[in-house]
């Protein structure tokens, strides 16, 4: 904590919430900015103040923060905080970018109100983006120069203008992928249905709503994509026709539905190159079932979930490939992306 920052909050505040020892001068450690950047495996300063971040720019070490940060040769990352007029002051701009051109992560801060009271861009980046950017730090880039694509959440078929057909599906999976392969280095792109989860940060999200506006989004994207992961839960069938008002109440209804296309088969026939996984959920065989589909669709990899992964409290399955199959278990979907995106690396490095 530097001397300002303890203006505001009491270094005890954080050594008890946090339960680390929070480090304010060279009093107990002489040799404490020293060690510190010995110590870690990365930097980050959050909040960073105009000023600190000047001080940064200039090679300035007058307190024990940015003495540590010039005796640090890792990875250092910063998440201004500043009044809106004092951030777009352009020494500070100017600042900023010899710090990027030296290689410093900087985690833009977002619109809201400020501790000014003015609204406007200046408030520190959420606590999601700035851990997201921490992981990005710490991880190797074995995707840098791939371009990902991937789907995500359900599909909607509408009946009348009011009533759908769909799937359950939060998005958790694909947008947890997305955030490991922008980790792995990847020019990442979502397109995404219907979701729950939250949005991985600093990742583009095209929304659409059926299945054949995914197809069409899907398609636009194929050809300059390097990996494909179809993870929405798509809709496999629609109404044949779509009601133009609101269908009356009465005591039977009959539906007749017609297949949708299948993105991942079309994707199958239309690949060159591409390295294509898709999921399976399934609730007997497999393996076996699933190993039909990544034949059937002409896929690189297929993992196949069993239908109780939807309630469970952890997240089981198997990665396919046609070399062969490898069972996983891991607490979090963050955990298993992590683990397909590490395998969709190997495989798809040359
Ligand atoms: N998929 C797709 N388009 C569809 C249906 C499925 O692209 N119309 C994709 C899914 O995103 C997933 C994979 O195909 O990656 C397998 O989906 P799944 O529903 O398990 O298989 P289906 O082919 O629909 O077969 P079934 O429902 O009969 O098991």
């Amino acid at each position: 904590m530097t001397p300002f920052a303890r203006r505001f909050v009491g270094e005890l505040s954080f050594e008890t919430l946090s339960g680390n020892k929070v480090f304010i001068d060279w009093s107990e450690e002489p040799l404490a900015h020293i060690n510190l950047a010995r110590w870690a495996e990365v930097f980050l300063i959050a909040p960073c103040t105009v000023n600190t971040l000047s001080k940064l720019a200039l090679g300035i070490g007058d307190n024990l923060l940015t003495t540590t940060a010039l005796a640090y040769n890792g990875k250092l990352l910063i998440a201004p905080a500043a009044n809106t007029v004092m951030y777009k002051n352009p020494a500070v701009q100017e600042n900023l970018r010899k710090l990027k051109e030296r290689g410093v992560i900087v985690i833009e801060p977002e619109w809201g109100v400020l501790a000014c009271e003015e609204e406007g861009e200046g408030k520190l980046a959420s606590e999601d983006r700035l851990l997201d950017w921490v992981c990005y730090a710490l991880n190797d880039k074995p995707l840098k120069g791939k371009r990902v694509l991937i789907t995500c959440g359900a599909t909607r078929e509408y009946i009348d203008p009011v009533r759908f057909i769909s799937n359950d599906s939060s998005g958790e999976m694909g947008f947890s992928l997305a955030r490991v392969a922008r980790w792995l280095g990847a020019e990442v792109k979502v397109i995404a249905g219907f979701t729950t989860a939250k949005e991985p940060p600093e990742v583009e999200i095209e929304r659409v709503k059926t299945t054949e506006e995914m197809l069409k989004a899907v398609l636009r994207e194929f050809e300059s994509a390097d990996v494909v992961i179809m993870n929405s839960a798509v809709a496999d069938y629609r109404p044949k026709e779509v009601k133009e008002q609101k269908i009356k109440k009465k005591e039977t209804l009959t539906l007749e539905l017609v297949k949708t296309p299948d993105i991942l088969e079309e994707l199958g026939r239309r690949k060159k190159g591409q390295f294509l996984v898709g999921f399976a959920l399934e609730s007997e065989k497999l393996v076996e079932n699933a190993r039909e589909k990544l034949r059937r669709k002409n896929l690189d990899m297929i993992i196949a979930n069993p239908v109780e992964v939807i309630s469970a409290g952890h997240h089981r399955g198997y990665l396919i490939t046609e070399r062969g199959e490898e069972e996983f278990v891991f607490d979090t979907k963050l955990e298993s992306a992590k683990f397909i995106m590490d395998r969709v690396a190997e495989l798809t490095s040359s």
